[in-house]
């Protein structure tokens, strides 16, 4: 199966570009899933690639989030049945833990837009670089939660009080306050992200790649993320869709219009 929504390069002292290209936002579809946990698997075997970069061929926006059209057909094709709201989370935690336990160095180059599983995905990496955009776990704004491993990967990351602000406010940081609360490690001018992220790469391809693969994995041993919060959360989720508000955040998104809860 060739790609269709992200192309892999192979570029110097063995760091691959995971470069996302499924217009017009990123948005995480299902054929996205499948070629990102295709790509997982492709540059976990290759032991020409040290590196991994995860970024955006769009100027604007590094990943939208899940894709909302799907989301709204598959909640009226799941209604009722919570289980397979459940999976469809579970299934996007799965894909995104892949980049999390792949045993080599993994960055995040966020150009733009981090929102919702898009911050997400960068969570689940090991570096996050920011050259623009906005971050956050935006999900309640749309009445929905992060369901693809945001509610556990921000909470350790920032602690309980800031991750609970972050998600019930569903706040969209700029780079310098993502930067201030340890959500990302470095911010570049726009135009210098992909330079200052390629030489960051290169810096760590040079080092014991598979020693901080190892590492990698004792780090996420520590990190202690428990297996029932990934299925809380995933149940959590899909608990969403009988509350009735994705019914009216979805909708407001579509309109661009403000979504009121308050009625
Ligand atoms: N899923 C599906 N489509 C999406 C999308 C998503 N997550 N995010 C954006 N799009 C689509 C829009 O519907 C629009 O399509 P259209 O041209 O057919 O109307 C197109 O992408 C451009 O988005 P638009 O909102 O018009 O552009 P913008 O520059 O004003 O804003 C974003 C860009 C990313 C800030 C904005 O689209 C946004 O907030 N998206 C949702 C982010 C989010 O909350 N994600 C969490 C999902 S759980």
């Amino acid at each position: 199966m060739p790609y269709e929504t992200l192309r892999i390069e192979r570029r110097n002292k063995g760091v691959a570009w995971v470069m996302i290209d499924n217009p017009p936002a990123n948005a995480i579809s299902e054929r996205l899933m499948e070629e990102l946990e295709k790509a997982a698997d492709e540059l976990e075997a290759d032991r020409g690639v040290r590196v991994v970069v995860i970024a955006s061929a769009h100027p604007k926006t590094f990943l939208a989030g899940a894709d909302l059209k799907d989301m709204i057909q598959r909640g009226t094709q799941f209604a009722g049945n919570e289980a397979g709201i459940a999976e469809q989370s579970a299934r996007m935690q799965r894909c995104f833990d892949r980049f999390a336990t792949m045993p080599k160095p993994v960055i995040a180059a966020i150009n733009g837009y981090a929102l919702g599983g898009g911050c997400e995905l960068a969570l689940a990496c090991d570096f996050r670089i920011m050259g623009g955009g906005k971050i956050g776990l935006t999900e309640v704004s749309l009445g929905l939660i992060p369901g693809a491993g945001g509610t556990q990967r921000l909470t350790r990351l920032v602690g309980r009080a800031k991750a609970t602000e972050l998600i019930f406010l569903a706040r969209r940081l700029e780079p310098q306050e993502a930067l201030e609360l340890g959500l990302i490690h470095r911010i570049t001018p726009p135009e210098r992200l992909e330079e200052e992220a390629a030489a960051f790469a290169e810096q760590l391809s040079e080092g014991a790649v598979r020693a901080m693969g190892l590492a990698k994995r004792a780090i996420y041993a520590a990190e202690g993320l428990p297996e029932d919060g990934f299925g809380i959360e995933a149940a959590s989720f899909a608990a969403t869709f009988k509350t009735g508000e994705p019914a009216i955040g979805l909708a407001a998104f579509f309109q661009k219009k403000q979504p009121q809860f308050l009625r």
